[in-house]
Order: C-alpha cells, then structure tokens, then sequence
C-alpha cells in the first residue's frame, strides 16, 4: 500500500506533537515529508531523527542558524515565511496538517489550497480573520478542508451523509473551560497559572487562555459558520462540562446528531489524517457506562464577555473578526507576560473592536492585512495603558 504523504506546520506544537504520534502508530501507512517549527529547532532536530523528512521549515530565519547539521543529512532545508508556504505546497504532499499558532497560519493555508491540497486544519485563526477568501479559494481550486478542532470535527463528522439544507441549528459545545466555576466578582486578577490549568483538555497556552475567556468558543462560531456555510443565528454555543459531546447539530424533523468520544485530541487528528476512512485504534475508547451524567447550560455572556464581542464581530462581518482576532492575539500575549490581568483582555479586544474602523464590504486580503496591522497596533497601545493602570 502507498504510504500517505503528510507534511505537518507546528509540528513542536502540542498538535503537531500529536499528529506526529498517530504517525507513530501508522509508520506503515503514512510517510512524514515535511516538517515545520517557528524557532524550536532542538525539537525539530529530535524529530528528524525519529521521522527522517526530506524537507523541514523554519519560519524564523535567526533561528535557524544551529540547522546546518539537517543539511548536511540530506533534508532540504527551507526558510522564512516563503519556506514555510513552499512546504505547504509541496507537489509530493497527499495531506498537509496546519498546526501553526495564530493568524501567520493564513499564509501557508493560502498556499496550501492554492495547490490543491487535501488540509487537515488545526489553525482556527486563519478561518476566522480570512474565511471568505480561503473558502471561496478552496472551492475554486477543489482543495478540501478537513477540520481537525474536536468541535468543527464533530460537526463534520454529524453532517457527514446528510444534506446541509436540511439542518436546522448547530450545537457547539464548550467544557467551561478552567474559570467556569469562578465567580464573577475576582476573575479579572486570576493569575496565569490559574488560567492554565485547563480540567479537561492538555492544549498550548494561547488557546488554554482562549478557553478560560470562551474567546476559542466565539472563534470556533466563526469558523464554523465557514466551514459549513451556516448563518450566525443557526450557531448556538452550550456549555457542557463533561466535554464527552465535542458538539452537535439538530435537523429540521428535530433529530438530533451528537458525535461522542474520549477527551483526547489525538481522536479528531487521526481522523483528519485518515480520512474517509477510519482505521483501526484502541487508544481512544469511551466506556458509556463510566461517563455518569451530561449536561448542558447557557454560557455566563457577562462574566465571559468575549463570546458576546466574537458574535458581535460575526454579524458586522468584513474586516471585523480580524481586528478582533488581532486584538485576543495581543491581549492574550500581555497577559501571558504577566503584563495585563485577565480582566484586561476583553477590554483591550471590546475597545478595538467599537472603534469599527475596518472595512465590511468586498474585503480584500490585502485589506485584511491592514485590518491585522492596525488592529495590532491599537491592542498594543490599549495593553500598555492597561499595564500602567496596574495589571
Ligand atoms: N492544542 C489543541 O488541543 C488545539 C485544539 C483545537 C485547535 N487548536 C488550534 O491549533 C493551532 C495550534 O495550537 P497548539 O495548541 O498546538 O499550539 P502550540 O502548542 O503553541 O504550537 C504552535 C506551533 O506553531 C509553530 N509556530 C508558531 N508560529 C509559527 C510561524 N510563524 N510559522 C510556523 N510555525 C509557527 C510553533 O513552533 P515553535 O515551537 O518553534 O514556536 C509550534 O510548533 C491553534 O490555532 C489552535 O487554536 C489547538
């Protein structure tokens, strides 16, 4: 059999990490082509010796000067921005795993889909500030886009042989995330650690935050509602503690279709990467009898303000889920640095977002770039007068 080809972006990344070990478990059937990282290159290093690509990419190019010794072991090595986007249009590559952190991801997407490319996508963000343009591009090209967020993954899974005309609402669900049981009144000092430690899912920081905010869960009905071609108001976001329903959707006779499994991200990858097909593993199972009872409740949209911001942001549409996207990007960034409270962060995206100077209609990448910039830009100036207010 003909070993699938697949090029993972991220792969020192708590995705990427796990892609790479369902490669593990399928070394017979998949052939690791490529590799990238921004700047972690002892892991890279590590990797290549485990996985043996022909190809690597490192986006940034000053850290890239310690590769010398990839080179010589015969893989190709590639660099920058440009680097990255060659390696995620790699003629060879049957599937390419968007991995990367943030909103730099639209750039190897583009690439990616442009080629044609069947894509495992991890990456929320680059669906969020450009869905428009990467989707109308991916049905222009035929790329297909496979998600791999265990909620988009559910939702693919439970739309799967049904007709999207026929759905009614789709039921994204949310585990809470850390700070669900925090009462309102001190949730704005949590501190870093706090908001790390996640109850349910082992992920990187800037989406633990994001969960600990609902930013991811706002981000999530953005990215859904172009994934699957729904209107706003058919996405509706429920808290479900249990986290053993990654989301569901309801169709107009009033079935409902949930997708269940264990809480373990490696599921939804695997799936991404074998694709129609599921191959056999007994890794991931979920005992029925042991899940105890599930429930569901409306999301607290004033203690969790992002979520309300993210909507807000859906519905102007354009430039807007960018400039908030660019804007959780930063504040989430300051906060990790200690540099702002976690009360800061939906103030610095509230105030960038009500400035409304993006544009709405016809947007251009270009004018999303600009969005980004300017949105930056105006983040950084509100974290810093949030930073000498005192945290
Ligand atoms: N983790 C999860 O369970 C989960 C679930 C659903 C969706 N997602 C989404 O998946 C994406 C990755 O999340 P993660 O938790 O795996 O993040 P992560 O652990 O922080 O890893 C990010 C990866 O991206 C690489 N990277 C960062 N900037 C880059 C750039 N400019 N060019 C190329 N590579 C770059 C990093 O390389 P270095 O190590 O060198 O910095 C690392 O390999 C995010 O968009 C997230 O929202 C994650």
């Amino acid at each position: 059999m003909k070993k699938k080809n697949i090029v993972i972006l991220g792969s020192s990344g708590s995705i990427g990490e796990n892609a790479l070990d369902i490669v593990r478990q399928f070394k017979d059937r998949f052939h690791v082509l490529g590799l990238c990282v921004n700047s972690n290159t002892k892991r890279l290093k590590a990797q290549v010796k485990e996985f043996k690509p022909e190809f690597v990419a490192v986006a940034d190019v000053s850290a890239a000067s310690c590769l010398g010794s990839l080179g010589r072991l015969g893989v190709k090595v590639l660099l920058g921005r440009e680097g990255v986007c060659s390696l995620a249009s790699l003629k060879e590559a049957d599937l390419v795993l968007v991995a990367i952190v943030g909103s730099e991801a639209i750039f190897p997407v583009l690439s990616a889909v442009r080629a044609a490319k069947t894509i495992a996508l991890a990456n929320k963000e680059a669906i969020v500030i450009a869905g428009d343009i990467v989707i109308a591009e991916a049905k222009k090209k035929k790329a297909q886009i496979i998600p791999i967020d265990s909620e988009q993954s559910a939702i693919f899974q439970c739309l799967h042989g049904n007709s999207k005309a026929e759905l009614e609402t789709i039921y994204l669900t949310a585990s809470g995330g850390p700070l669900v049981d925090h009462p309102k009144a001190g949730i704005d000092k949590v501190s870093v650690n706090k908001v790390l430690a996640h109850p349910r899912w082992k992920m990187g920081k800037k989406i633990t935050v994001d969960s600990a905010t609902l930013m991811n869960k706002g981000l999530e009905v953005i990215e859904a509602m172009h994934l699957f071609d729904v209107e706003l108001d058919k996405i509706k976001v429920l808290i479900h503690r249990q986290a053993i329903i990654h989301s569901m959707v309801e169709f107009h006779d009033g079935s409902m279709l949930a997708q269940m499994a264990a809480t373990d991200m490696r599921l939804p990858i695997q799936y991404a990467m074998t694709y129609p097909e599921r191959w056999q593993n007994g890794r991931f199972r979920m005992d029925p009898l042991r899940t105890g009872a599930l429930s569901f409740s409306k999301p607290d949209r004033s203690k969790f303000p992002c979520l309300e911001f993210a909507y807000e942001a859906a519905r102007m549409g354009g430039g807007a889920p960018c400039a908030l996207n660019a804007a959780n990007e930063v504040a989430v960034d300051a906060f990790l640095r200690h540099k702002i409270s976690f009360g800061s962060i939906p103030k610095v995206i509230e105030k960038v977002i009500e400035r409304k100077d993006f544009p709405i209609h016809d947007v251009s990448l270009d004018a999303i770039f600009d969005t980004d910039k300017d949105a930056r830009k105006r983040a950084l100036q509100l974290v810093e007068f949030y930073a000498k207010r005192g945290r």
